[in-house]
Order: C-alpha cells, then structure tokens, then sequence
C-alpha cells in the first residue's frame, strides 16, 4: 500500500501549550544528541490531537529535534499507526480483520462501517465525525471480534452493539473502552475457573478501563491537561539525572510562560463546553452578506482552524465579519458545516468563541500568534 502524505494539507500545525509542554518533557528523556529518539512519541501526540499527522506537523516535530523534514517522513510514513489523511473529528474505527476477528465476526463490523461511515476505507462519513480502515490483527484475539479507536481496544464485539456504540459516540457520549459483553477483561466467557479468590472486591472496570472512566478520556482528542504532567526523570533543579548540564531545550515555538498558561488554563475550564448530547441537529441557513460591511472584511484567519482556503470559502457562503460567525446557532452551524470540506471543526477549534472574544475586540492567543508570525491554520 502506498503511503504518501495526503492531497491537501493544512497551512500550519502547533502543539497545545500543554501538549507542548508534554513533548518537551519527553525530549528530556534521552541522552543529548539523541532527540530524534523522541519522534514516534511527538508524531503520536501531534495524531492524538488533530486526528492526523499533516505535513505541517511533520515540519514542525523535524524542527523541534533538529531533524531532516525527510527523516521524520520516513517514519510517519513507514508504520501504519500514522494517518495520513484526515480522520473523522470523532473517531477513526480500526477494525481487525485477522483470522480471531474474522471468525467471530468482523466482516458484520466492517458492513456496520461500510453503512454507518462509508463504504470505502479513509473516507469521512457524511457529517465528518468518522473514518475507518480494516488493519491487521491487534493483539486482543481472546476478545475477538474488536476493533481500536485511537489508543483503546474496545472488544467483544456485536454487529448491533457496535451499530449503537457509533451511535453513542457520535451524540459525544462516554463509551467505556474495553469488552462490551459484559466480561471483565481476557478470561474464559463462561466465568472464571481458577483464582476465583480475586473475583471480589474489583472495580466496576478492569484496571487500565476504570482508570480511563475515571478521568473521562474515552475518544476525545488529547489536549495535554487530561491528566498532570510527570517527569520523574526531571530533578527539582531542572537537571535531568545523571546529566552535569542543564535539559536540552527543543528547537520548539516557546510554550507560554506559567503565569499565562495558568490565565490561559483558567479561561480554557471556564469555556470548555460539554459534549453535545444531540446526535444531530437540523440545518439552518444563516444570515449572510454579498460583500464586506464598507469593504473591510474581518481577518478571519485570526480564528483557528480558519486558513487562506476555508476563509475563501467562508467569503463565498457570505461571511464576512467576525460578529456573523459569533452568531451562529447550532443549526447554522450544521448549515455551515455541511458545507465545509473538514467537517466538524467550528466546534472542535471552537470558531464561535473565538469569534466572539474577536468581535469584541479582544484577542485569542492564536489571534496574537498568527498577527505575530502571520502562521494560519486550516
Ligand atoms: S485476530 Fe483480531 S485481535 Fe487478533
């Protein structure tokens, strides 16, 4: 299968400044000199947060570990863990279709997929939020048939359930990872035979599951302040143990300095919105313009998730201003959404507060960003 990058690319990429602060550390890791060891962790976060891996991401990890852009192709491109193209803003659906799964019923999973998502492999579903591919056994043949969704295994599976968990995911439910008929983990599907001693007293999920419902993690995208940042390699010094000098400093953009990042964080918890509980919502056409109010449009650049293409497309559809895009309902945005090529990013780039805290003339840290170093997203 040929892997090369994908037709259309977004014009830039950027950590989080948590996600940020989170690849740093990771550098930290190993000997000086030896960055680059860092690659599959800092390519695998940059996925975990945008869905993908762009060629822009790959540009800036490369400049983050002083490596050859080509060197850093190489690898996304070699393992089969890296998309390549854009995934759905929900989930992208791994399915395993080796002999366990198959025997046990993959092929129902992947007609589920051909007519819940689409009927070929990597391509969006209709409102964006999906992609799917079948790949190659996975390692959880005991709970077969399965399928993985970014880092989680979710097992045991039925064509109906796994229908429903689609379903569920896509109305921004909480799905629990793991075997979804009831078994708590790998043993036998009639019960435990032995070791019967250790059937008391557990969780409601097997370990790594109720960690992960614990802190509500499920298939979102990972921003970096899911849970706290540990270095225990990192001394209260800063130096990290065994080394006379102090930690290698990335070639990275500079993250935001605590005192910001905490503002930054606080501003962040208090707008978080809450998962939709609607699968879908009607589309709305919204109130549009023929042109600029006094042919002065807004940058709408500024907004992130907003690059020179999609702000053409935004003109063409008749917006203009930033107070047009702050007025969006939630059926004007599914309006405006079906009409975008990537689907599902107002609400996940959070266009409407960004353009709220724009029209009133404030900034956003991408607003500043993008002024400063004229970087755009799309
Ligand atoms: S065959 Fe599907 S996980 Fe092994």
């Amino acid at each position: 299968m040929l892997r090369r990058l994908h037709s259309e690319q977004p014009a830039s990429f950027a950590f989080t400044p948590d996600n940020q602060t989170w690849a740093e550390a990771q550098v930290t890791k190993y000997p000086e000199g030896r960055q680059a060891s860092a690659v599959i962790p800092l390519l695998w976060r940059a996925q975990e947060q945008e869905g993908w891996v762009s060629k822009p991401a790959i540009e800036y990890i490369a400049d983050m570990l002083g490596m050859a852009y080509i060197r850093v192709l190489e690898v996304a491109s070699f393992y089969f863990m890296f998309q390549l193209q854009p995934t759905g803003s929900v989930a992208h659906v791994q399915i395993c279709g080796t002999t366990s799964c198959m025997i046990c019923g993959a092929e129902d999973l992947i007609a589920v997929c051909k007519e819940k998502i689409a009927p070929k492999p990597y391509t969006l579903s209709e409102d964006g939020k999906f992609t799917w591919e079948e790949v190659e056994c996975l390692g959880a043949c005991t709970n077969a048939p399965m399928a993985q969704i970014g880092k989680d295994y979710y097992e045991d599976l039925t064509a109906e359930g796994f229908a429903q968990m689609l379903d569920d995911l896509a109305a921004g439910k909480l799905v629990a990872p793991g075997p979804q008929n009831g078994r708590y983990a790998a043993e036998p599907k009639s019960g435990l035979t032995s070791l019967t001693e250790y059937d008391s007293g557990k969780t409601q999920y097997n370990a790594s599951v109720q960690l992960q419902m614990d802190v509500k993690d499920g298939v979102k995208r990972i921003q970096g302040d899911e849970v706290p940042l540990l270095t225990p390699w990192v001394g209260k010094d800063g130096v990290v143990a065994g080394r006379a000098a102090a930690a290698p400093t990335p070639k990275a953009p500079e993250a935001p300095k605590p005192a910001v990042k905490q503002a930054a964080e606080a501003k962040k918890a208090a707008a978080k919105p809450e998962p939709k509980a609607e699968a879908s919502v009607a589309e709305k056409e919204p109130e549009t313009l023929k042109a600029a109010r006094d042919g002065k449009a807004d940058d709408l650049k500024l907004l992130k998730g907003v690059g020179p293409k999609l702000e053409e497309t935004l003109n063409e559809l008749g917006f203009f201003h930033f107070d047009q895009v702050a007025a969006w309902t939630d059926a004007e945005v599914a309006w405006v959404d079906s009409r975008l090529k990537f689907k599902g990013r107002i609400e996940r780039d959070g266009w409407i507060e960004q353009a709220k805290k724009l029209a009133a003339g404030e900034e956003t840290e991408f607003a500043k960003k993008a002024k400063k170093d004229g970087i755009y997203d799309d």
